[in-house]
């Protein structure tokens, strides 16, 4: 078989790691990790915890890190970009000799147009172990690495929580079981081409409903489903835009269908429990990660009786430079972040200068 052209590698986050490790690359990735206000802590890896927490910074680790094995996805994986890959690839399965424990593709865009070839993908996951991937030339990820299993899991589906572990009559807990794929935990990020992009929620290997013994990322994130594709790209939907009348159907639309998916969309996107402390009765995890804001519509939307602000209610004619919706999500000078969403736009972006030029023009329903 001719070698992969998939390289992956699996090592630990923090300081962690069994391995021998020279001082001062331990100080540094110290240092280095108080400095992230992404620092992993198993505390963090609830829902709310891990929602919007920047990427952990792999190239750090591959220049100093503990490395705690390679695990090269055996194969070339050429087929099937797109669809998911689990419906073969589980257990007794028309592909079973080959289990994965996530797989998938990455596109360049929401619609799956354009595999992302060479980008990266990022698991971390409840021990901290950070598994990367990246993809071949047809966008296609896959490995075998076993993901943790989390002691606290439960699952979320529609609404519904099933608590994967025992709380015992002395108040003593008996964790998940560790053979059970939804307590596989993990959270994922995904880079190409300079940009980054995060999962929001922390994702079971199984799926949350106990049928499925396996998933891959394109099970949900198929091109023209309401979450898109996994997409990652610095690419400009136009990167020549007229200068002026924009129309909001035919260029601010396709701009915010591409950056503010799968966030600020209709419907209920309520944040999935994960971990016995998103269900603390005192504290229960509700966070709706789409804010109440559905950017695919221009004034709003009621979709199985969630209402949503549309586009039009955050931008400001009379000022568009200071329009939230272009404040929020404008890279800032400094390097620090106004949204949870992330600042992706500079000021020259060709997106950006889509939506002020639609704005100056009146943010007319156009
Ligand atoms: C419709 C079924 C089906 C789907 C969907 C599918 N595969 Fe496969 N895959 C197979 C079969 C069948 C084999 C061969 C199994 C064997 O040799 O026992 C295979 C083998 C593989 C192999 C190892 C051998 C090789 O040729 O590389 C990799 C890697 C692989 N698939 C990756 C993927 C990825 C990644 C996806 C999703 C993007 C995917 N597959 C989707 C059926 C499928
Ligand atoms: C990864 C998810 C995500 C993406 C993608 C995203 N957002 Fe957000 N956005 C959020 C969250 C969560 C909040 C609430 C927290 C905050 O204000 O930072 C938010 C808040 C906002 C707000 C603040 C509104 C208020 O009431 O204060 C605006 C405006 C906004 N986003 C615009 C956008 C636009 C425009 C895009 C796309 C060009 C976008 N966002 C993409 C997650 C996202």
């Amino acid at each position: 078989m001719t070698p992969s052209p998939q390289r992956e590698q699996r090592y630990r986050h923090t300081s962690a790691g069994k391995n021998a490790m020279h001082r001062p690359t331990l100080a540094l990735l110290v240092f280095a990790s108080l400095l992230s206000l992404g620092l992993y802590t198993a505390e963090d890896f609830n829902a709310r915890g891990r929602r919007h927490q920047p990427p952990p910074s792999p190239e750090l680790v591959d220049q100093g890190g503990v490395l705690v094995g390679a695990d090269n996805g055996v194969g070339e994986g050429m087929h099937y970009a797109g669809e998911d890959c689990a419906v073969c690839h589980t257990p007794g399965g028309k592909a079973g000799r080959y289990v994965f424990s996530i797989a998938g593709t990455i596109y360049e865009d929401r619609f799956a147009r354009r595999p992302a070839v060479g980008a990266r993908v990022m698991l971390e996951d409840v021990e901290g172990n950070i598994l990367t991937l990246t993809t071949n030339s047809v966008g296609n990820y896959w490995t075998t690495t076993p993901i943790a299993s989390n002691p606290l899991a439960v699952a979320n589906h529609g609404g519904a929580t099933t608590v994967l572990y025992t709380t015992n009559p002395d108040g003593s807990i008996t964790p998940a079981d560790p053979s059970d794929s939804r307590t596989w935990q993990y959270k994922a990020w995904i880079s190409h081409d300079g940009a980054t992009r995060h999962m929001v929620t922390i994702a079971p290997v199984g799926g949350a409903t106990g049928t499925t013994p396996r998933m891959s990322c394109t099970m949900h994130h198929a091109g023209m489903g309401s979450s898109g594709a996994s997409w990652v790209s610095s690419r400009q939907v136009f990167p020549n835009p007229p200068a002026s009348n924009i129309s909001f159907k035919k260029h601010v639309l396709p701009v915010l269908s591409s950056r503010c998916v799968p966030c600020h969309i209709p419907g209920n996107r309520m944040t999935r429990a994960a971990t016995s402390t998103d269900i603390d009765p005192l504290d229960p995890t509700t966070v709706d990660y789409s804010d109440g804001k559905d950017f695919t519509s221009y004034d709003g939307s009621t979709v199985d009786g969630v209402s949503k602000d549309g586009f039009r209610d955050f931008v400001d004619p009379g000022a568009p430079d200071l329009s939230e919706a272009l404040l929020k999500t404008r890279k800032r000078s400094d390097g620090t972040v106004a949204h949870a969403g992330g600042g992706f736009f500079d000021p020259e972006d060709a997106d950006y200068r889509v939506l002020l030029q639609w704005v100056t023009e009146g943010a007319l329903d156009n």
